[in-house]
């Protein structure tokens, strides 16, 4: 059986509330479209009730995507879920995602309320939100710290309610991949009723496992993932949507699911979202850090050139790089420099001609990180004058 895995992305909502990281209403409909291109399924826009900015960039949002969903979060209150369901009005197709917290940490000091008082909103809220649409999706809040029988009775119940999408957030990052794996695979067998939604994930990454996490549910049943381009969102962010689209199309031998993702559109969305942010992203961040398909050592640039196997497990084309790079550094060897140098336009008449201007390269490889076009085109006048 191969399914396909639900791609949900937050970036407009979760991935906003990364301090700093605020969008008007213009630049979230201009990710929403590169989100559109990049086929995303459903696109959180905002919370609308949070502020009338927000509720006016879900609006907007709502009316401008036309092939993804469009989703609203609402905390398990009517004015929340009223004001999500305002907002969302003019979607093509619609979703409200309503959630209450569900670990004896939140509901005694945050919320104030019994489990039985937790139980009853989420029900309410569920069942007001279905008014508005019937695509319903119920978030237990820090369920990596719920009692698991708890998370049973309460998911249960909200299904019954009309819920057709259960995420389970890892909201404090607490997770540990093998654990909050099969703790899915656990709720999926246990909920008599579990077979009439769809299970989702939500890791943050405080101990850097978000993606790990995301991918071992997904193993255990999991099939929507919510995610965030550059892995933005709170704190430490999100599950990074690029890393999670690109593992699971890339280990095919391991997951039963594949997403429609248009991997080509990834790092234009991503460098757009970097922009708009003004969040840089790492040099060596994966699938679209600017060293993600670059190579120096003179060993990997060597086995590239001959076959790109050797040290690519995906192509740069495939997410949307022109090409790796191959980055002339103090490691790189003869191979990639010829390489190069034939790209500039520029033969040798002898291998003595060759390896004389090599040298000159590596003395001045020693001195600067990385050797640029302009530098080897000056390095062939330098030796020329010299000749
Ligand atoms: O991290 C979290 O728990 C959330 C919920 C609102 C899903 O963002
Ligand atoms: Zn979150």
């Amino acid at each position: 059986m191969h399914d396909k895995l639900i791609i949900f992305d937050t970036t407009l909502r979760d991935g906003e509330q990364s301090p700093g990281a605020s969008m008007t209403r213009d630049e979230k409909v201009r990710i929403a479209r590169a989100l559109e291109r990049l086929k995303v399924d459903v696109i959180e826009a905002g919370f609308p009730a949070a502020s009338p900015g927000d509720f006016e960039a879900v609006q907007a949002v709502a009316r401008t995507i036309k092939d993804s969903r469009v989703c609203g979060l609402a905390r398990a209150l009517d004015r929340d879920i009223d004001r999500a369901g305002e907002a969302l009005k003019d979607a093509q197709r619609a979703r409200i995602h309503t959630f209450i917290a569900t670990s004896p940490i939140h509901m005694r000091h945050k919320l104030q309320m019994s489990p039985d008082q937790v139980v009853e909103y989420a029900v309410k809220a569920v069942k007001r939100a279905r008014q508005y649409t019937d695509d319903v999706e119920f978030s237990p809040e820090d369920a990596g710290r719920s009692e698991e029988d708890f998370l049973c009775r309460i998911l249960e119940a909200v299904i019954d309610a009309g819920a057709t999408t259960l995420n389970i957030p890892d909201t404090v990052g607490y997770a540990f991949p093998e654990q909050f794996g099969r703790m899915i695979g656990r709720l999926i067998e246990r909920i008599p009723n579990a077979d009439k939604a769809v299970f989702s994930v939500h890791c943050h990454n405080d101990l850097g496992l978000a993606v790990a996490n995301s991918l071992a549910a997904v193993l255990h049943g999991a099939r929507q993932v919510e995610c965030t381009i550059n892995g933005l969102g709170e704190r430490a962010g999100n599950a990074a949507l690029e890393e999670i689209v690109m593992a699971v199309r890339t280990r095919k031998d391991i997951f039963p699911c594949h997403s429609d993702i248009d991997t080509r559109e990834i790092v234009a969305c991503s460098k757009l979202v970097s922009s708009i942010t003004g969040f840089p992203i790492q040099p060596n961040k994966a699938i679209v850090g600017a060293n993600a398909f670059a190579h120096e050592s003179g060993i990997h640039q060597d086995g590239v050139l001959k076959s790109r196997e050797t040290y690519e497990i995906m192509s740069a084309e495939d997410v949307g790089w022109s090409a790796n790079r191959m980055v002339l550094g103090k490691h790189s060897g003869r191979n990639a420099f010829r390489t190069r140098m034939q790209e500039l336009g520029i033969e040798f008449a002898s291998e003595e001609e060759l390896n004389s201007v090599f040298q000159r390269f590596k003395v001045l490889a020693d001195k600067k990180h990385e050797i640029f076009d302009e530098d080897l085109q000056a390095l062939i006048t330098e030796a020329g004058a010299e000749a």
